[in-house]
This record gives structure tokens, C-alpha cells and sequence, in this order.
């Protein structure tokens, strides 16, 4: 297989989210175990925190972005902050990567993907640094930070991974408005497949009714 060939076959498609899926977002977030949450939030977040978190997500300032399955359900999510409050020309050029997997698409690599797709947004947009915090426990998230090339500072129950991105430049920008359009193009067709399944049940179920009926009148 050619190099070209590998990245096809790993391609994922990741949308950038909207204010439009914040409910598919509070969905996602609400359907991971209570483990997974701690792990997510750093502690054990209830439905209510959650719901705050979602309802606080800024879609303007930040970026968010996801995997969508088949059935449109959003599998695989990830938050990309910048520093509300910086002070600092260095706190700007820095974002925050948070992330989560539903448990049933776990291993696919699409943590990782998220975390690339991530690194490339930050680069486009003037980002320098890429910082991930995690419990130390977690090392699912630390070893996508670590194979990325990101220095891990574990400081007891805590770790903090700190990630140099290089200056964007065309082929950065590219590969991200590529991957976007070829992302969005993805889910539209799983939209019309979507749609089609539903009418297709719906054209079997009025055929089932008016053989039940044919059935019923023949006897
Ligand atoms: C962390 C998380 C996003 C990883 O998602 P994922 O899609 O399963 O991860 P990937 O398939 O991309 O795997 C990435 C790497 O982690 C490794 N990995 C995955 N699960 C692991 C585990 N339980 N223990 C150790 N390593 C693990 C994989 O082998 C892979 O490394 P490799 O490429 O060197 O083989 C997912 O486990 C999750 O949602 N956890 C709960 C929320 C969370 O912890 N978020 C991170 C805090 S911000």
C-alpha cells in the first residue's frame, strides 16, 4: 500500500461543530459512563454540569469538532479552547484540546484523529502550543498526546502534556479545508442514506398493511 493509499484508508471524516449541535454534543457527553466523565472532566460530573458545560460552549471562540456514525448519532467529539482571558501574547498562541470516544467506537483511532485534526486547527489559526490535561491514570489520552510528540509532566494524580506546533504554511491549510469539505460532503450523504432507510421502512411497513388487509378481506 502507498503512502497515499494509508491516509485514504485512515481518513475520518471530522465536522466542525455548531451552535445547531449542542443537543447532539449534551447527547454525547451525557451518554458516557461515569468513569469516563471523571476522566473527560477530571471529576465525577453530574447531568446538570454536563448540561452547564455544553450550554457554555462557545462556538465563536472556540472550535469543536466531530465524528457522526451512520445513524447521524455523534460517536466521537473534541474541544479545542483558547484562553478566554489571556493576558499574554504567549497564553494566546496557546488552545486546550479536550476529548471523548464513545465507548462503543473506542480503539478505531479516532481520539487520535481528533487530536491531529486539532493540532492542524491550532497551527491555522496562530497557535503555538497544544495543552491537554489529564489525570494521570488516563493512558489512553496521554499516549495520544505522547505519539504526537508532546512532553508529559505527570505531577501525582495529575498530568499536564505540552505540545510545540510548527507555523502553519499552505499545505496546513489546505489539508484542513480539504478534510472539512470532504467531511461535509461524508455526512451528506449519510443524511440521504438516513432518509432513504426511513423510507424504505416506511414503504415496507404500508406494503405489510395492505397484504394484512388482502389477507383479512380474502378470508
Ligand atoms: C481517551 C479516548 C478519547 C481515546 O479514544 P480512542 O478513540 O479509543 O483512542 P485511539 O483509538 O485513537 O487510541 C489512541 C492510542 O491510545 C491507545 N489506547 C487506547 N485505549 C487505551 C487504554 N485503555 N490504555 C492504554 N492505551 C490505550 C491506543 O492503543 C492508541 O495508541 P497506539 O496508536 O500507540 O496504539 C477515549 O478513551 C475516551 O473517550 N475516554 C474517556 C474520556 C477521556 O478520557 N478523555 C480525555 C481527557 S480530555
Amino acid at each position: 500500500m502507498t503512502t497515499a493509499d494509508n491516509a485514504l484508508f485512515q481518513w475520518v471524516p471530522i465536522r466542525s461543530l455548531a451552535p445547531r449541535h449542542r443537543e447532539r454534543a449534551a447527547q454525547h457527553l451525557l451518554a458516557l459512563e461515569p468513569r469516563d466523565r471523571y476522566l473527560r472532566f477530571g471529576y465525577a460530573a453530574t447531568d446538570e454540569q454536563v448540561r452547564r458545560y455544553v450550554d457554555g460552549l462557545d462556538f465563536e471562540r472556540d472550535e469543536l469538532f466531530g465524528i457522526f456514525n451512520r445513524k447521524l448519532v455523534l460517536i466521537a467529539m473534541a474541544h479545542l479552547a483558547y484562553a478566554p482571558e489571556a493576558k499574554t501574547p504567549e497564553q494566546r498562541r496557546t488552545a486546550e484540546f479536550g476529548v471523548s470516544v464513545l465507548k462503543q467506537a473506542r480503539g478505531r483511532g479516532y481520539g487520535a484523529r481528533l487530536f491531529d485534526r486539532a493540532m492542524l486547527h491550532a497551527r491555522n489559526r496562530g497557535c503555538d502550543r497544544l495543552f491537554i490535561h489529564a489525570l494521570s491514570e488516563n493512558s489512553a489520552m496521554l499516549k495520544i498526546a505522547a505519539n504526537a510528540g508532546a512532553t508529559v509532566q505527570r505531577d501525582g494524580p495529575e498530568s499536564e502534556a505540552w505540545l510545540k506546533l510548527p507555523p502553519d504554511d499552505l499545505a496546513s491549510r489546505v489539508d484542513e479545508l480539504v478534510s472539512q469539505q470532504a467531511a461535509e460532503l461524508d455526512f451528506r450523504f449519510k443524511v440521504h442514506a438516513h432518509r432513504m432507510n426511513r423510507l424504505m421502512g416506511m414503504v415496507r411497513d404500508v406494503g405489510d398493511h395492505i397484504s394484512e388487509k388482502g389477507r383479512i378481506a380474502s378470508e
